[in-house]
């Protein structure tokens, strides 16, 4: 898969921008502050709607200005997809494919599939239980559709459930049989995501494992579990336990979306027995085991946005990687780094045909 194309009308700093991308690697280079990762935000929202930093959507919009457009053409077995995300102040985001308004924006996810690894993923070991229910929520999403849908439902009949709650507390009634109606709608739901959340660990883990070897070059194990109140017990019998407390607080206590994916290494938690430098390889090795997967569940390779890597990475970890894009692992790739000449340097080996654009206070020009 690639992405040949991309244009952008006021989207975050930039007022307008078109560019033709290598099949192979491109780079974006320019100082602190002045775009690069915009750009690779911008080829995210392609991918998956939205951005990967900003959870409300307007905050993409230029300041000053009315709307966003970002617009790009992928080419996926010979054919060629034009998708464009727009967004108008105050109104509903519309995505398109080929002119064609999708009516679900969830039709789209996975389509166009891209694997960003960030100075941000870190925040995923830091961050409490939620960063990475939506992490694996959304990588498992990408790779199955029903599961996608399951999710919505899911959240969607929480909701109803915790407004009910709330309901109840505020006007002081209890209806147990319309709790347990939703009890019985939201069970099923819940069950299947904590079994494919599980299963989906099940072969994720050892990939994972062989990047962490290959990336660290070090002895420690590491893994990742999962830790679900429904697995070996049933949700109904939960809901109806937890049912006082749920009361009490006005909201679902039990249920997948208080799950949490541990992250472990040599039995211990990451967050507090890994080094900054095990950690940093941790989230790398889980970002090429999701690039690793979803390349092999969907025939073809996502596109790899590499954020500020050389600048973070130490010598060795970055060699390892560039022997992969020696080795042809990935497909297309997008890069920024603040140094042209480091850039340069670091990719001079390789056969790869090289596009390099320079970034400069939200405009971007191609010199190479
Ligand atoms: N909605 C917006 N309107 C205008 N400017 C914005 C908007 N959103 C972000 N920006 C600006 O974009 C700039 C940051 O761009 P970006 O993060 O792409 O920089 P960068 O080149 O990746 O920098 P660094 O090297 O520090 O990572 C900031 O100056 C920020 O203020
Ligand atoms: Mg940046």
């Amino acid at each position: 898969m690639l992405l040949e194309n991309l244009s952008l009308l006021f989207f975050k700093n930039y007022d307008e921008a078109s560019l033709s991308f290598s099949p192979h690697i491109n780079c974006f280079i320019g100082d602190n502050g002045s775009g690069k990762t915009n750009l690779l935000d911008a080829i995210h929202y392609l991918s998956l709607t939205k951005s990967a930093f900003n959870s409300s959507d307007a905050q993409n919009i230029k300041q000053g200005e009315e709307y966003f457009m970002v617009k790009g053409r992928f080419v996926v077995e010979g054919e060629k997809h034009t998708v464009l995300c727009s967004l108008k102040q105050g109104q509903k985001k519309t995505v398109t494919h080929n002119k064609v308004l999708y009516e679900k924006m969830s039709e789209h996810i996975g389509r166009f599939p891209v694997v960003l690894i960030s100075p941000y993923d870190t925040d995923l070991i830091r961050e409490g239980s939620e960063e990475r229910r939506k992490y694996f929520d959304s990588l498992i999403s990408q790779l199955n559709h029903t599961y996608l849908e399951q999710l919505i439902q899911y959240n969607y009949i929480l909701k109803q459930r915790n407004s009910l709650l709330k309901q109840f507390a505020e006007r002081h009634y209890f209806d147990k049989d319309y709790l347990h109606i939703l009890n019985e709608q939201l069970v099923p739901f819940g069950q299947q995501l904590a079994q494919e959340r599980a299963a989906f660990l099940e072969t994720f883990v050892p990939v994972f494992q062989k990047h962490y070897r290959h990336i660290s070059d070090s002895s420690e194990t590491v893994t990742l579990t999962y830790k679900s109140q429904l697995l070996g017990t049933s949700f109904e019998q939960q809901l109806l336990q937890a049912e006082r407390k749920d009361l009490a607080l006005q909201r679902t206590t039990v249920g997948p979306h208080k799950d949490d994916f541990v992250f472990l290494m040599d039995g211990n938690p990451v967050k507090n027995f890994g080094s900054q430098g095990q950690q940093k390889s941790y989230v790398i090795a889980l970002k090429l085991a999701h690039f690793e997967v979803m390349a092999e569940r969907q025939h073809h390779k996502p596109l790899l946005l590499l954020d500020d890597i050389f600048d973070r990475l130490d010598e060795k970890r970055i060699t390892k990687l560039m022997q992969m894009v020696a080795a042809h692992t990935f497909g297309q790739i997008f890069l920024t780094d603040t140094h042209l000449d480091r850039t340069d340097k670091i990719l001079s080996g390789l056969s790869e045909s090289i596009r390099r654009f320079e970034v400069k206070e939200g405009k971007v020009s191609l010199i190479g």
